[in-house]
């Protein structure tokens, strides 16, 4: 779906002047709606191809849409890794707001693979555009298993790849969603999904590109008359008179001599004793609140000795290639409305008249697609009862579980899967550093 780039007519312009001065003034780097001619400006990398590891991209409106002309590209087939990339006029985002923007539906109800994009700078030789390929920004959901549902962000600088070091879940349904992030000048950014803020935040303390502004001071020591106590004995509490008599075993008042028991013989009867009820333990002074404490001794934050700043943290040269590689256990994740960008604003409109317009008319074709998928598994279970008569619930209960063995094989199959390179590509060696203790 196409978004009207010229301005229009002037009585709009007249209505919605300030809006469109804004949304005029973008700058546009790449937009790519996938209409006609797409396939002049994406270029399928030959990565994998020899091994016949190198999946296909379907052109496709998906089978659930708010538009069937609507299209774009898909992932085709299962167990593939998946490389393509759109080379656009080289900017750099020096002093401007930078924003990528794409839709990306996992129609296969997705259990392990990526749904993400990657912007890449200089040369590249789109051919040989690979998971080794070094890239400036990865950006977009990724899932692998229970554990792996995040959007990831990466940021690469001098050759290190840094992750984001907050966790910004992802969508998993089967619908199309939006993911944005922006990156401003005054090194702030900020990440959306479907239009709605999902984290933001500065880039000096969300990754770790450089050391921590401020550290505590490793030299500090504590104060000698620091006091870290937060209770203290009560002085003012005084051990009761007699408490130190109080026996801690007495003889059982219930306790009986037997009627047997021969004083000569057996000598003098004694009860036995039992835990004295009145015993309560050694005198303590009951605690209080120390008025002295001063809360836990930490080291005083200081100026971090290490840290260089480097104001261009969050700008990116020679940005020229926007890059989808992925691997996908299962096929069917499609991408659209790619946008490169200097304007939130004009991104957010963006988001609006292409997946806004159709989310809605896409939600309902999805539900008519599960409740005829429903339907037909209905039929296929009717169907299987109807040939045996004698059949009960238990049974129908085991046919159940003989179909969810398939999927637990499945299940399986992505755990191997996922030690192949997805996650361990992308969880980076890059990322070497600890946390550091910042605050
Ligand atoms: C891609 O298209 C082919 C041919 O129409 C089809 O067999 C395949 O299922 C499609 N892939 C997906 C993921 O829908
Ligand atoms: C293809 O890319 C790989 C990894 O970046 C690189 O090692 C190799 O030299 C490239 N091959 C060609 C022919 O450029
Ligand atoms: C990257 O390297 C350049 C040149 O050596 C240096 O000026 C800059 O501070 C470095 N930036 C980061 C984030 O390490
Ligand atoms: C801590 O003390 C050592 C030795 O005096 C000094 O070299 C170092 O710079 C100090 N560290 C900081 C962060 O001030």
């Amino acid at each position: 779906m196409a978004i009207r780039r010229t301005p229009p007519p002037a009585a709009v312009i007249a209505v919605a002047l300030l809006a469109l001065a804004s949304i005029a003034a973008a700058e546009v780097y790449f937009e790519e709606t996938f209409e006609y001619g797409w396939e002049n400006r994406w270029v399928k990398s030959d990565w994998k191809k020899d091994e016949n590891m190198a999946g296909d991209w379907n052109y496709t409106s998906g089978k659930w849409n708010g538009d069937p002309d609507d299209k774009g590209i898909q992932t085709a087939e299962d167990y593939k890794f998946y490389a393509i990339s759109a080379e656009f006029p080289e900017f750099s985002s020096k002093n401007k707001a930078l924003v990528l923007q794409f839709s990306v539906k996992h129609e296969q109800k997705i259990e392990c693979g990526g749904g993400y994009v990657k912007l890449l700078s200089g040369q590249v030789d789109q051919k040989n555009f690979s998971g080794e390929t070094p890239y400036s920004i990865m950006f977009g959901p990724d899932i692998c298993g229970y554990t792996t549902k995040k959007v990831h962000a990466i940021l690469s600088r001098n050759g290190t790849n840094h992750l984001i070091k907050k966790d910004v879940p992802c969508e998993t349904d089967q619908l199309t969603h939006v993911y944005t992030l922006i990156i401003r000048p005054d090194a702030t950014y900020t990440i959306l999904i479907d239009n709605e803020e999902k984290q933001s935040g500065s880039i000096y303390s969300d990754w770790n590109i450089l050391p921590p502004k401020k550290i505590r001071d490793p030299n500090a020591t504590k104060p000698e008359d620091w006091d870290d106590k937060e209770y203290i004995p009560d002085p003012e509490d005084k051990k009761p008179e007699g408490y130190d008599d109080i026996p801690k075993e007495i003889p059982d008042p219930d306790a009986k001599k037997p009627e047997d028991w021969n004083d000569e013989e057996d000598g003098e009867w004694t009860a036995p004793t039992i835990p004295n009820p009145e015993y309560k333990g050694p005198w303590m002074p009951k605690k209080i609140k120390n008025p002295n404490y001063k809360g836990k001794w930490k080291a005083p934050m200081i100026d971090n000795p290490d840290f260089k700043d480097d104001p261009d943290i969050y700008a990116y040269s020679n940005l020229r290639y926007i890059g989808i590689e992925l691997w996908q256990v299962k096929a069917g994740s499609l991408f659209d409305n790619i946008l490169i960008c200097d304007d939130p604003e004009y991104a957010k409109k963006f988001a609006e008249e292409t997946w806004g317009k159709h989310k809605d008319a896409e939600k309902a074709a999805f539900d008519e697609a599960e409740k005829k998928r429903e339907e037909e598994e209905n039929k296929d279970l009717d169907s299987d009862i109807d040939d045996d008569e004698e059949v009960d619930d238990s049974e129908t209960e085991a046919d159940a579980d003989a179909d969810s063995d398939s999927d637990t094989k499945s299940e399986s199959d992505v755990k191997e899967d996922k030690e192949q390179p997805q996650e361990d590509k992308e969880k980076p060696h890059e990322e070497n550093e600890k946390p550091h203790d910042e605050l």
